[in-house]
């Protein structure tokens, strides 16, 4: 049997008991699938019947009070996903005379309707044979493909997974694959032992299912040196609300970037930027952070001035608490304290 035949065998024996399955309705499945787009099937059935009873018909969604609509969403979370729900309501009812686009392209007109969501309705209200390609059914494909490629959008699977598509039973395929993936083609640990599909699953003969997907390559990080000073002028420290950006609105020290060899080249540094008289006393351990796309290799001294350039501000280090600092110069601040 084929890896179709198998799966859709499956799901008439197994398929979970969902109160939109067998509808055939456009506006009950449009309903369903923006529902479930980022909400958890079970708390979708509550709201998917409170809203049907208060609007069974697309012409109804499309008349009532924006508030009442948000009211019965409330919860869902992402109020965007409402707005657009009442918005393509409207635009059905009063642009097309009530009658949903007849197929995926026409779908996607409609305000909140993405590739995966129009791909899901049009298979499941018009047999439409196009797959439903989001990170779930991508998983599942690329563990039986083995697919040793990144992928970086689900619909990077498009020519395999049309392929492979069940083309009598478009909707009930790609709900088989729903299944499948959120009971046993689990991302963390899959249940290889009891999936329907194992013998045409590429990942399982080579045991390898938790390969797949390919995990993206890590972003290779930017490194970047910098010298870290705690500079005081008449027994104050030099600090500075760091600028929009990067740790936006927390404190620092005086900080130049680059790695100097000796007190006596970070002293010329200091003068170059506008410090009078500076004089390097100490040399401070050496700290790393690591962000999410940057290292900071940092080497702290210590010094002192007569007079700091504009935008420095000198504070008492006893209130140097009362001041937020990025965590990334935890080591500096406590030096300061000390
Ligand atoms: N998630 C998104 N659409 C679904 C559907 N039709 N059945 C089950 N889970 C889903």
């Amino acid at each position: 049997m084929s890896f179709s035949n198998d799966l859709l065998k499956w799901y008439d024996q197994n398929r979970r008991d969902l109160p939109w399955r067998g509808a055939q309705d456009p506006y009950r499945i449009w309903l369903s699938e923006i529902m479930l787009q980022q909400t958890q099937t079970e708390t979708v059935k509550g709201y998917y019947a409170r809203f049907l009873e208060r609007f069974p018909t697309v012409q109804a969604l499309a008349a009532a009070d924006e508030d009442a609509v948000l009211k019965l969403w409330e919860g869902l979370g992402d109020y965007s996903r409402d707005r657009k729900l009442h918005a393509a309501a409207k635009k059905v009812s009063y642009e097309y005379g009530g009658s949903f686009p007849a197929d995926a392209a026409g779908l996607r007109r409609l305000p909140g309707v993405g590739p995966y969501a129009a791909n899901a309705i049009a298979s499941i209200a018009y047999g439409e044979p196009v797959p439903a390609l989001d990170g779930n059914q991508a998983r599942v494909l690329s563990r039986v493909l083995a697919w040793e490629e990144e992928i970086k959008t689900p619909f990077d699977l498009l020519a395999p997974a049309t392929e492979m598509m069940d083309k009598a039973r478009p909707g009930d395929y790609n709900q088989a694959l729903m299944d499948l993936g959120a009971t046993i083609c689990v991302p963390k640990s899959p249940r290889c032992g009891d999936c329907p599909v194992a013998d045409h699953c590429q990942a399982y003969r080579e045991d390898a299912a938790m390969d797949f997907p390919l995990k993206p390559a890590p972003v290779a990080k930017k490194e970047q040196d910098w010298t870290i000073l705690l500079v005081t002028v008449d027994g104050r420290l030099l600090t500075r609300r760091r600028p929009k950006g990067l740790l936006g609105g927390l404190y620092e020290f005086v900080a130049i970037e680059g790695r100097f060899p000796d007190g006596e080249s970070i002293a010329a540094a200091l003068t170059e930027r506008g410090f009078t008289n500076p004089r390097v006393t100490e040399r401070l351990p050496d700290a790393k952070h690591v962000f999410t796309h940057l290292v900071w290799h940092m080497q702290g001294w210590r010094a002192t001035c007569d007079a700091a350039p504009e935008g420095y501000v000198p504070v008492d280090v006893n209130e140097l608490s009362k001041l937020a600092f990025p965590s990334a110069l935890r080591i500096y601040r406590e030096a300061a304290i000390r």
